[in-house]
């Protein structure tokens, strides 16, 4: 396992350019499934949540070829229907296969995900769904066994805006027989992202990119090439980074609207915001880091996925800000690592108080999940003298070697590698 050694107390100064998204890649990926023949999906970041896609599809069936950015899936052969413990304990996106594997071929078996690091993560909307679209579904020894004859088109209406129900439900309704309306659709861009390909594959959706999705099934899809959209976390993460070390960054290949609920708060805090058409600068030279609170929303709320890389930066504003996650109520687990580094933060419920601090002082922290991971080593970033951030290899599922592009702006982080921590 490898861990980071963060020198703090450098200003991030320059450019870098957004990978692809690791979302909107776990989405794509499973989504040739729904054809036969070779798929390509460019701009696939390289980072470790998408080798255990690959090996997942590999398991199915599935022949890849990933050469630069550029990821071919071959799914002429698919002879496997079960996706394994082994795999969907490391990634709960391996959920994704049993949407299409289910509508193509009339059977899947997919080990059921269990909680993950801050909680139970249900896939109930999932399950009834696909349900409600004539599957047999039964859960035994922890897995899911669902089989459809063929899978009818259904009116799916979800309590909770849900990415992964949204995801799973448009690639089993594309070959279902009939139309699927589904009500309450993840807005999120990684949805959007989807929808597209499925529409270059030859599926028909109307309602793209709003809360209503109208799917009409066709008997066979083709596969198709597409690109995959930048990512906003990535580049929200290096962000942060910039105003946590009251630097100024330009990060290009992102479209600032993917991004629009952070960059308004970063404004709010203290920082000046200059956009661009596909790149976005922010400028926190010298500033004063204002209180902010934030609550978390779905897509165009403020993302989840930032709220950890948020709290690591409010512990250094002058004053008091909170920070709320209505998403996922318990995903908290960096808050007592940022307290190691000095941090002043109390939690009740899904709600921080964090009193800003002066200065965070170097420690040694644990990650305990991919974004408490990036929250630990922006907070390494401003904090003074070394900081050890262990177990990186939750930053490694989710991140395309950031630290490579926080260090060309100027950080001091050395990666050790292979030590047990
Ligand atoms: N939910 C249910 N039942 C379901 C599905 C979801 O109650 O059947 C609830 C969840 O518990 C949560 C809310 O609905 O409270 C939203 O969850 P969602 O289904 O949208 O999450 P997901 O699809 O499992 C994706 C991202 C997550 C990101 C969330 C929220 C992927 C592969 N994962 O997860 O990304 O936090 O959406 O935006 O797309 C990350 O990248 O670090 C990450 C965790």
């Amino acid at each position: 396992m490898d861990k980071f050694i963060i020198t703090g107390g450098n200003i991030l100064k320059g450019k870098t350019e957004a990978s692809g998204a690791k979302n909107a890649s776990l989405a794509l990926m499973p989504a040739t499934l729904l054809a036969s023949g070779k798929s390509l999906l460019k701009n696939t970041p390289k980072l470790n949540d998408v080798f255990t896609m690959i090996k997942l599809l590999k398991h199915l069936g599935v022949e890849s070829n990933f050469s630069g950015t550029e990821l071919e899936l071959d799914t002429k052969n698919i002879n496997e229907f079960v996706a394994p413990y082994e795999h969907v304990k490391k990634m709960r996106a391996s959920v994704y296969v049993l949407g299409p594997l289910l509508t193509r071929f009339g059977y899947a078996k997919v080990s059921l995900p269990g909680g993950c690091a801050w909680g139970p993560r249900p896939i109930n909307l999932h399950l009834e769904s696909m349900k409600k679209m004539g599957a047999d579904i039964e859960l035994t020894e922890g897995y899911i066994v669902a089989k459809a004859k063929k899978l009818n088109g259904a009116k799916i209406n979800f309590d909770i805006s849900s990415v992964g129900a949204t995801g799973n439900v448009l690639m089993a309704a594309v070959l279902a027989k009939g139309t699927t309306i589904i009500s309450n659709a993840a807005l999120e861009p990684e949805i959007t992202n989807l929808v597209e390909y499925l529409v270059k594959m030859g599926a028909k959706i109307e309602g793209k990119n709003t809360s209503t999705l109208i799917i009409e099934g066709v008997e066979q899809l083709h596969s198709a090439e597409t690109e995959t959209i930048s990512d906003r976390i990535e580049a929200g993460t290096i962000l942060v980074a910039a105003a946590i070390t009251k630097g100024k960054v330009l990060i290009e290949k992102i479209e600032p609207k993917l991004l629009t609920a952070l960059l308004l708060k970063l404004e709010d805090s203290g920082c000046k915001i200059n956009i661009f058409e596909s790149a976005i600068e922010v400028d926190a030279t010298d500033i004063q880091i204002k209180p902010t609170n934030i609550s978390t929303a779905p897509f165009p709320g403020f993302p989840t996925d930032m709220q950890a890389q948020w709290t690591a930066y409010m512990t250094l504003a002058q004053g008091v800000s909170t920070v709320t996650d209505a998403i996922y109520l318990d995903r908290f687990m960096h808050v007592p690592e940022l307290v190691r580094l000095g941090a002043d933060i109390i939690v009740k419920e899904n709600n921080a108080v964090i009193k800003g601090v002066k200065e965070l002082k170097g420690a040694k922290v644990m990650s305990t999940d991919l974004r408490a991971s990036a929250c630990l080593v922006l907070a390494g970033l401003a904090a003074k003298g070394k900081t050890e951030v262990l177990r990186v290899y939750h930053l490694d599922r989710g991140y395309q070697r950031i630290e490579e592009k926080l260090m060309n702006l100027g950080a001091s982080i050395e990666r050790v590698e292979g030590q047990e921590y």
